[in-house]
């Protein structure tokens, strides 16, 4: 592995959804994954995360695998519905301690704390009064955003806003693959805009605050035309638009990409005064990067078709893929940081690689010692091909200056429930015990290696 200059930064990822479990616990409201998973039953395997990896209650024991793995931040997320259980209202003492015991304890072992606002669980309350497509629940978000700030402020440096904005509403308000499981597809657009809004509004309510840095993460993927043909090079633009651009521009340039590919004139949700806000300085730029896309124009009698959409992904052949089926190619995470040098220039703040990383179906074997032993070489291949891919970034001139692993800990993968494992350590669903893989000794010898 060649060098990272000096001060790179590694770490770690979670979600507080996706690993603590305890969705009843200490006065917790319900959020929108509650939902999904117990009432829509929308998830792949039936499962709910209401245990999770028990991290809720087992933190410290990821704690201890963190400080082994000699990261230097921690990526987590704050659960709106342990703040605020209603949505609205003063903060919820007990949710807000149990983020003040880790962050105190994170700072202890010297691993800094890097907190996201909003992974995703929106507290039902305020989906049922419109959720991402009511204006007002970025207000509502400000305002708890302004009680973890008042809380954790004193000792917490960088926050994180919102976690892919994008997946929210492609997913989760247009196709309803992910909470709240709507399908509005165009009509999903405000939601964009309102997540946008609420980071703005939410950056301002930090820097009030203090002193401490502030970020936001995109989802990225690299959209590469299916052939020269110009309609798949329309249907990539088109896609490139509402997949990356809607997010990173209006952040990053103060403006929203052409939408005209998509039939529209301008953003809907817009108001006068929304991009400035939006647009406010930020000290970082989270990129999560799993896999690019290939993208045609929609033939005459797809799905994309029949909903008015331009484009249609298609399979990149040749590839290895993870257990997901995506794509391993690291190259194009290069791609993605370079053209957004390339596209902003000295505007572009320093990026951090907020997440990257592979499911595959990991089993526990007994190892020679008689131990448990979980062999990841194919992840072990991915991150190594992705954080090589993050270097020829740097040395093309790109300011990344971190990169984090996703994930700490098998955890609940959303939709797909536990059918797809993604940690650098193993999770018994069963026991919940936690069984390092070889890609965890794997990425703590790096971390040495690059200190050394
Ligand atoms: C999300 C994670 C998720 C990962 C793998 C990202 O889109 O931020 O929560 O587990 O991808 O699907």
């Amino acid at each position: 592995m060649p060098r990272f200059p000096s001060g790179f930064r590694w770490g770690a990822a979670t979600a507080a959804f996706q690993v603590e479990g305890s969705t009843r616990a200490d006065g917790r409201g319900d959020s929108i994954w509650d939902v999904f998973t117990r009432t829509l039953g929308l998830v792949l395997d039936g499962s709910n995360a209401d245990v999770a990896a028990d991290s809720y209650v087992r933190w410290r024991d990821d704690l201890a695998l963190l400080a082994e793995l000699g990261v230097d931040d921690y990526r987590f997320s704050i659960a709106w519905p342990r703040v605020q259980p209603e949505g609205a209202g003063t903060a919820h003492a007990a949710g807000l301690d149990h983020y003040a015991r880790v962050v105190d304890a994170l700072l202890e072992a010297g691993i800094r704390p890097l907190p996201t606002l909003y992974h995703w669980d929106l507290p039902q309350p305020l989906e049922e009064a419109g959720g991402w497509l009511a204006r007002d629940t970025a207000a509502r978000f400000a305002d708890y955003a302004a009680l973890v700030v008042d809380g954790l402020g004193d000792r917490v440096g960088q926050w994180i806003t919102l976690n892919e904005p994008a997946m929210t509403t492609l997913q989760g308000y247009a196709l309803g693959t992910l909470a709240p499981g709507r399908t509005l597809m165009m009509a999903a657009l405000p939601t964009a805009h309102h997540q946008l809004l609420a980071h703005g509004l939410a950056t301002r309510v930090i820097r009030a605050a203090g002193d401490a840095e502030v970020g936001i993460v995109n989802n990225h993927t690299h959209v590469v035309p299916a052939s020269d043909d110009p309609a798949d090079h329309l249907a990539a633009g088109a896609f490139d638009a509402i997949y990356n651009r809607i997010f990173a521009d209006p952040v990053l340039a103060g403006r929203y990409p052409d939408l005209s590919g998509l039939g529209l004139d301008r953003m809907p949700g817009l108001e006068d005064g929304d991009l400035e806000l939006i647009a406010a300085p930020i000290d970082f730029y989270g990129v999560n990067f799993y896999n690019p896309t290939r993208v045609a124009a929609a033939s005459a009698d797809s799905e994309f078709a029949a909903a008015g959409l331009p484009f249609e992904p298609v399979e990149i052949e040749g590839v290895p893929v993870t257990g997901f089926g995506w794509p391993v190619v690291p190259e194009a995470l290069t791609e993605v940081l370079v053209s957004l040098r390339e596209e902003h220039g000295d505007a572009l703040p320093p990026i951090v690689i907020t997440e990257n990383g592979a499911s595959y179906p990991d089993e526990v074997v007994e190892g020679d010692d008689g131990g448990r032993r979980v062999h990841d070489p194919e992840r072990i291949a991915y991150l190594d091909g992705h954080i090589r891919a993050v270097h020829d970034a740097i040395e093309r001139g790109v300011d990344v200056r971190g990169y984090l692993v996703w994930s700490l800990i098998d955890n609940f993968e959303w939709a797909d429930g536990y059918t797809q494992r993604f940690g650098l350590v193993h999770l018994d669903l069963d026991t919940g015990e936690r069984t390092r893989k070889d890609s965890f000794d794997w990425f703590r010898d790096l971390i040495a290696a690059q200190r050394g």
